[in-house]
């Protein structure tokens, strides 16, 4: 994509803004207690620039999935209080992204002043990049910057549409995310790593196509191993697999054997018969697999391997665990994965959604070089999409 305009790049001194947040944060069940606020402290350092600035802020973003109706659970008035907290002043709160109320809100604004809006999703209009919606937020200020890398795939009003009525920019995080995973696609310092897992094949099949002709290696683990190893006529027993996808992977390993030979599958695994964490859990060669058996993890063997090329990368992109991190007899490869990565000094860069839940889990998340908050955006862009909320932010011209 482009190089985009960041809000170092603009003078934005006194402006009101609209700013685009990820703040689609996790709650602990039944309650408005936040359990992890990893989001809302990503965007601190644009709203700190732009508060530097002069300029007077309203934040916007969705919270779950209401699609288009009111759920109290889904207010994003918890997330008011909290960023409160976190920068240690006041921020307002409107109960409705689009009312008149918001509107005169925004207007009384001054200097330095924060308003967060409702959960755009209330709004069927959002979803549906609704260009009247999008009007109406663009009235709510003179500037519109997007800092919701973790939005940035969805082609809806606040990330797309607004940008038609708002001269846009990149927030600092975006701007760092976009930088952190196009430069280890274009320009990686090798050897280049990347290490896959995760649940399905079907997520990550076009990475790995992708990586195929970037990557050094490409160490394959997780669930969706067991559709590579189904893909390579390897008994997989009762590990659930894709088959959809099987003649895909079949394809991909075939290339990569007449090729480059930098597709890595696990040689052994952890399985069980019954998916239980209290099962009993046995390492198998991936020559051994019987039936009943289920995978769950990668082995020790192949989870030294995949450390010792990690060791000796200096670019390593990991996305997705290795097996059940959560069942503590299936969270060997997982965490020696994130081990290798955090003890070394190579550039790691860590996907979104669930490898970051598992590096969290593991208490390495400071020792990573990025941890992106972005799931589905990351593998968007790791597959070689363009991201709405990102190409239609107003470029750099270069030269
Ligand atoms: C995420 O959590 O991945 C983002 O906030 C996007 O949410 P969505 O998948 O509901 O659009």
């Amino acid at each position: 994509m482009s190089p985009k305009l960041s809000i170092e790049d603009v003078e934005l001194s006194g402006q009101r803004a609209l700013v685009r947040v990820d703040y689609n944060v996790p709650f602990l069940e039944g309650t408005s207690i936040i359990s992890d606020d990893t989001r809302i402290k990503a965007s601190i350092p644009t709203l700190r620039h732009l508060i530097g600035k002069g300029c007077s802020l309203v934040l916007c973003s969705h919270l779950g999935r209401p699609k288009g109706k009111r759920y109290p659970e889904l207010s994003l008035k918890p997330i008011a209080k909290r960023l409160s907290e976190i920068l240690e002043q006041k921020v307002q709160f409107v109960e409705d992204c689009v009312s008149e109320e918001a509107a005169a809100t925004a207007r009384k604004l001054s200097e330095g002043e924060i308003l967060l809006l409702e959960n755009l999703r209330f709004h069927r209009g959002e979803e549906e990049n609704n260009l009247g919606f999008a009007k109406q937020l663009s009235k709510l200020a003179e500037v519109f910057i997007n800092d919701a890398f973790g939005a940035a795939h969805r082609a809806h009003a606040s990330t797309l549409g607004v940008t038609r009525f708002l001269p846009s920019y990149a927030g600092l995080l975006l701007d760092k995310e976009v930088n952190y995973l196009e430069n280890a696609l274009e320009n990686p310092e090798l050897p280049f790593t990347a290490i896959l897992g995760g649940a399905k094949v079907s997520d990550k099949i076009k990475v790995v196509d992708r990586l195929t002709t970037i990557a050094s290696h490409i160490c394959i683990g997780g669930g969706m191993a067991a559709t590579f190893l189904a893909a390579s006529n390897k008994e997989v027993g009762n590990s659930s697999i894709e088959t959809n996808f099987i003649s895909q992977a079949q394809t991909l390993l075939n290339e990569n054997d007449s090729k480059s030979g930098n597709l890595i599958l696990p040689s052994d695994v952890v399985v069980v018969k019954t998916l239980l964490k209290d099962s009993d859990f046995l390492t198998k060669s991936v020559d051994d697999l019987e039936d009943s058996d289920i995978i769950v993890d990668i082995g020790p063997a192949t989870a030294e391997f995949y450390s010792s090329i990690i060791r000796k990368s200096n670019t390593v992109l990991w996305n997705g665990p290795m097996g059940i991190y959560e069942w503590e007899k299936a969270r060997a490869g997982t965490r020696s994965v994130a081990k290798a990565l955090a003890n070394g000094s190579m550039l790691s860069i860590i996907g979104g959604g669930s490898t970051v839940d598992a590096v969290n889990f593991l208490g390495l998340q400071g020792q990573m070089t990025h941890v992106s908050t972005g799931g589905g955006a990351s593998l968007e862009l790791l597959e070689g999409r363009e991201l709405p909320g990102v190409t239609s932010l107003r470029e750099k011209i270069e030269g």
